[in-house]
């Protein structure tokens, strides 16, 4: 396949690297604004090809069979429906759409078309998920009663990601409403359970900071919110806590669960503390048992066997969020991309990448398609409308599954997570 990547700011450039590494990707060409961005870009990477803008990389490229969106959060949608209607398979960084038209519309496109479109959840190939979702499928959860997840990062950490490209208005669009961000909590939950929200009560914080970027009359939304609870009924019955805090004094983690229930089996953490519990109602002898060598990543696990890692006081290195996981099954990507170096987002990105080469490539559906995409997406929207009424319970539109006749991506899961990684060690307190 060939590709061109639209946004050469700091974000892409591993997804850069990633499609240039990948054995089926044919050519990657580059687009963005920022001549010199591009320019920077092609030399690092070996690019042949770069455009001034989107526009032009559609209008001079028609070879191209698939688009990556790597602009800022509030301008995909759009761009997505363009690329959708020149027939071109579309990747979206996080999120898919900000406007319920925006998503109809490419749900609507990609079921007309059958083209591919993909959302770029990193939090899906997070190891916590991954552990959530494959123990659920395993039934060790038995139902599901009740979760929380969230996405925790503060804005102050952020003025540079909106100030980047965002000219000298930048706090307009930085005081985007927290629930218009809401896939990384969202998704690590719902697609553990496989169930969506039905409806939603959801309270914000005002913030009245010096910083000038929320509150009704200083930003692009009349945002007054710099962070966000909210409580979903799912279609199963439980119910799911989001944060979307951007006023916050944690650092990391910053995606991740924090409590996972069913009625036989429970996940909790804490940092880097990852806990299996077995319920009295399972039928087995309850007992807790320390999963964190699962799911922390490698290098953590490693330093903390040698016991370098101080946990009175720890200066919080990148070894908690970069790597991989035992939990996370490299031998599934391609020989090219399974030892590259460390990534961000636990390694999730070699992952994101290869879902979508291969879903492109075979036709099948990948994981958040535009279906998963926009249940992960809409809740928030409507969960923003909640908090503006003060919490109100409101009903949240449901625009389906993906169609049952299309095939989708499968795996053959590893059963015996021993055989997964010869760092994995259980402490067990039975
Ligand atoms: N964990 C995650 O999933 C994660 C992490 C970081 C960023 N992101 C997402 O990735 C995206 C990019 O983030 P970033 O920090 O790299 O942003 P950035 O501001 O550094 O880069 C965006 C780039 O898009 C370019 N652009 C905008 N409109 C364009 C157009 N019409 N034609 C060509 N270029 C255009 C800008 O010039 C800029 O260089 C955002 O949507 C962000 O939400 C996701």
């Amino acid at each position: 396949m060939k590709i061109g990547l639209v946004g050469v700011g700091k974000f892409s450039d591993d997804f850069i690297r990633l499609f240039n590494l990948h054995p089926d990707v044919e050519e990657v060409v580059l687009a963005d604004l920022d001549e010199n961005r591009v320019k920077r870009s092609m030399e690092k990477h070996g690019i042949k090809r770069g455009f001034a803008s989107y526009e032009e990389m559609l209008d001079n490229a028609p070879e191209l069979d698939s688009i990556a969106i790597f602009t800022q959060r509030h301008l995909h949608g759009p761009m997505i429906i363009e690329a959708l209607k020149r027939g071109k398979h579309v990747y979206s960084a996080v999120p898919i759409g900000c406007t319920m038209d925006e998503i109809k519309d490419i749900v609507e496109l990609v079921n007309k078309t059958r083209l591919i479109y993909m959302m770029g959840e990193t939090c899906y190939y997070y190891p916590c998920a991954i552990y959530c979702r494959e123990q659920y499928k395993k039934g060790a959860f038995g139902e599901f009663v009740y979760g929380e997840s969230q996405y925790y990062h503060d804005i102050c950490e952020m003025y540079d990601d909106f100030a980047r490209s965002g000219g000298e208005h930048w706090q307009r669009v930085a005081g985007i409403p927290p629930m218009f961000y809401p896939t990384h909590s969202i998704a690590m939950t719902f697609s553990a359970i496989d169930q969506h929200a039905l409806k939603v009560s959801c309270m914000g914080l005002r913030d009245d900071h010096s910083d000038n970027i929320y509150g009704e009359d200083k930003n692009d939304w009349q945002n007054p919110f710099s962070n966000e609870t909210a409580i979903f009924r799912m279609s199963g019955g439980g119910v799911v806590r989001i944060n979307e805090f951007r006023r916050v004094g944690i650092n990391k983690p910053s995606s991740y669960i924090t409590c996972f229930y069913g009625d036989k089996g429970a996940y909790e953490c804490s940092v880097t503390k990852h806990t299996f519990q077995r319920g009295v109602a399972s039928g087995e002898r309850p007992y807790i048992e320390d999963v964190g060598g699962l799911i922390n990543t490698i290098e953590y696990n490693e330093d903390l066997k040698n016991g370098t890692i101080d946990m009175t006081h720890d200066p919080i290195s990148v070894k908690y969020i970069e790597g991989f996981a035992a939990i996370q099954d490299r031998e599934r990507l391609p020989k090219t991309m399974r030892n590259t170096p460390k990534f961000s987002h636990y390694n999730s990105h070699p992952f994101l990448v290869d879902d979508f080469v291969r879903a492109v490539t075979s036709g099948k559906l990948p994981p958040n398609n535009a279906w998963d995409a926009a249940r992960y997406m809409i809740p928030g929207l409507i969960a923003h409308e909640s908090a503006l009424k003060g919490g109100e319970l409101l009903d949240i539109p449901d625009l389906g599954g993906a169609p049952e006749d299309w095939e989708r991506i499968t795996y053959e899961h590893k059963d015996n997570y021993e055989d997964m990684s010869k760092y994995y060690e259980v402490e067990c307190m039975h």
